[in-house]
């Protein structure tokens, strides 16, 4: 399993020869600025199959239909009110809610309760915000999405051990680097990859201090850079 980080919480994942995006941010992204986002997309993001949306947020939905029409075979996986927006721009997508797993090609699948907020930048209803769950023949991965720290995390270990959990640590919005260390014992998961930071000034943080914070709890934070990559 590959992860590539895009800045904010976008990263693919390629796993069974499926390459997955996650929560695509690169038009209105500031970090982007003064840089050419879309020579990015070109040189990093040759193939995407599906596309997997946590919740409505602009910061995480915004370039849904420009990668719809650049891979027109692409499926956007998310909540059913998420779903049924896309869906009605006539793009092809899979809509879920908290529940069950749902075998894809690429692993099992599920949409997971996130402590958050959910809603379209054009004011509709966003459903439920939601987190995934993804298990593999690779591995299980945890994507919290933005989300607070909260007891709901403990259940996810009980569908079987992460290899990895993907979470928030900017703050503010979301967790910050003391609750994600928190998450962390609630996920019995000692490897984090953090996302949802610096990308705005109010949830800048110190990468080194940070690091530091989730070593001294014998855990490992991993914070990658644009275009980065990990196996795991
Ligand atoms: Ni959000
Ligand atoms: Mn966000």
């Amino acid at each position: 399993m590959k992860i590539t980080f895009f800045t904010h919480n976008t990263f693919l994942l390629e796993v069974n020869e499926k390459n997955l995006l996650i929560d695509p941010f690169f038009s209105g992204n500031p970090f982007f600025n003064n840089r050419n986002y879309l020579k990015c997309i070109d040189f990093y993001l040759k193939k995407v199959d599906y596309i997997l949306l946590t919740h409505a947020h602009y910061d995480h939905v915004c370039d849904v239909e420009f990668f719809s029409q650049k891979f027109s075979n692409v499926l956007v996986i998310s909540n059913y009110e998420i779903s049924n927006y896309f869906e009605k721009r006539g793009i092809k997508t899979y809509g879920m809610n908290y529940g069950s797993f749902i075998s894809f090609p690429f692993g099992k699948l599920k949409y997971v309760f996130s402590a958050h907020s959910s809603v379209f930048s054009d004011g509709t209803y966003g459903g439920n915000p939601g987190g995934f769950l993804l298990h593999t023949n690779k591995g299980n991965l945890y994507i919290s999405g933005d989300t607070s720290l909260m007891n709901e995390m403990k259940i996810i270990p009980i569908f079987g051990s992460l290899k990895i959990s993907i979470l928030p640590i900017g703050g503010r919005y979301t967790m910050d680097v003391e609750e994600a260390i928190l998450a962390s014992d609630f996920l019995k998961c000692k490897r984090i990859l953090g996302v949802h930071y610096d990308t705005f000034e109010e949830i800048k943080i110190d990468k080194n201090e940070s690091k530091k914070k989730f070593s001294e709890k014998g855990k490992e934070l991993i914070l990658l850079k644009m275009g980065e990559s990990i196996y795991v």
